[in-house]
């Protein structure tokens, strides 16, 4: 049964991260997926990386060893393991998240330095294009306070494609595709009378447009990554390979 996990990190389910998230669930229910959730703040998921989650830690602590060791043993945190569980049962990952501080809400960021363990679900050998979640694809649904303009590669906010980029890059590290994200930009509860009606509508669109995102998702474009061949054995762009993003890009 082909399997959606749905990874929501927003305090209030009643929120429109949650109303979107409820949406991905159910279109993808109608589309013949089975959903698995992870609700991180409705979980109370802890997102701080420490010895106390581990048994026998050594000390000093050293928390990679420590995720590899637990790997190999078994002996990863339950929470941890749950998590694994799902993601190599799912084979699409649907994150809902705001961007907080110009990123993803913490509880996402320690989501993803918990849960994606190394020795777990990538180990040196076995990352970006020989990484263990390939076949995975992944999308991302998020709502920004900043207006559509503020939010654009000329924006005063910033680019939101690349505020995103660190989340899809380490999703890639594990081998998965990421697709273009969605964003919904001027989400926030200050507007008033007319803009307020107006927010309202704008956000039931979004809701009503998401049955063909979901039902086109395999169709879906995604980001355009650089693959280990064009890496040099210093791990440098090689001249002749193309520059995808800013993060990884020739010399001015
Ligand atoms: C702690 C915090 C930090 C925020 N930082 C940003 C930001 O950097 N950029 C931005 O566009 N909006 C920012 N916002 C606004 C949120 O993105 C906005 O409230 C959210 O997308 C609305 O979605 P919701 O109604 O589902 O909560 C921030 C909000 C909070 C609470």
């Amino acid at each position: 049964m082909p399997t959606t996990l749905i990874i929501l990190a927003h305090p209030e389910r009643r929120s429109f991260n949650g109303a979107w998230a409820e949406e991905s669930a159910r279109q993808s229910t109608t589309q013949g997926q089975t959903v698995l959730w992870s609700d991180l703040n409705a979980m109370g998921f802890d997102p701080a990386e420490s010895a106390k989650h581990y048994r026998a830690p050594a000390v000093p602590f050293d928390p990679l060893k420590a995720q590899e060791n637990a790997a190999f043993a078994n002996s990863l945190p339950d929470t941890v393991q749950t998590e694994i569980a799902k993601i190599t049962k799912a084979d699409r990952l649907i994150f809902h998240f705001p961007i907080w501080w110009f990123g993803p809400p913490a509880i996402l960021k320690g989501w993803c330095e918990r849960v994606l363990a190394h020795g777990a679900l990538h180990t040196v050998d076995e990352r970006f294009d020989n990484g263990r979640c390939i076949g995975k694809k992944a999308m991302f649904c998020v709502t920004a306070g900043a207006q559509q303009s503020e939010s654009a590669h000329n924006g005063k906010e910033g680019d939101v494609q690349m505020l995103l980029w660190p989340l899809a890059y380490t999703l890639r590290y594990l081998g998965m595709t990421v697709l273009q994200p969605n964003v919904c930009s001027g989400v926030h509860g200050y507007f008033k009378d007319e803009a307020e009606t107006e927010l309202t509508l704008r956000l039931s669109s979004v809701l009503k447009k998401h049955a063909d995102t979901i039902k086109d998702f395999d169709s879906l474009p995604s980001i355009t990554f650089n693959s280990d061949r064009d890496f040099d054995s210093d791990g440098r762009l090689k001249p002749e390979a193309p520059s995808h993003s800013h993060f990884i890009r020739h010399d001015p």
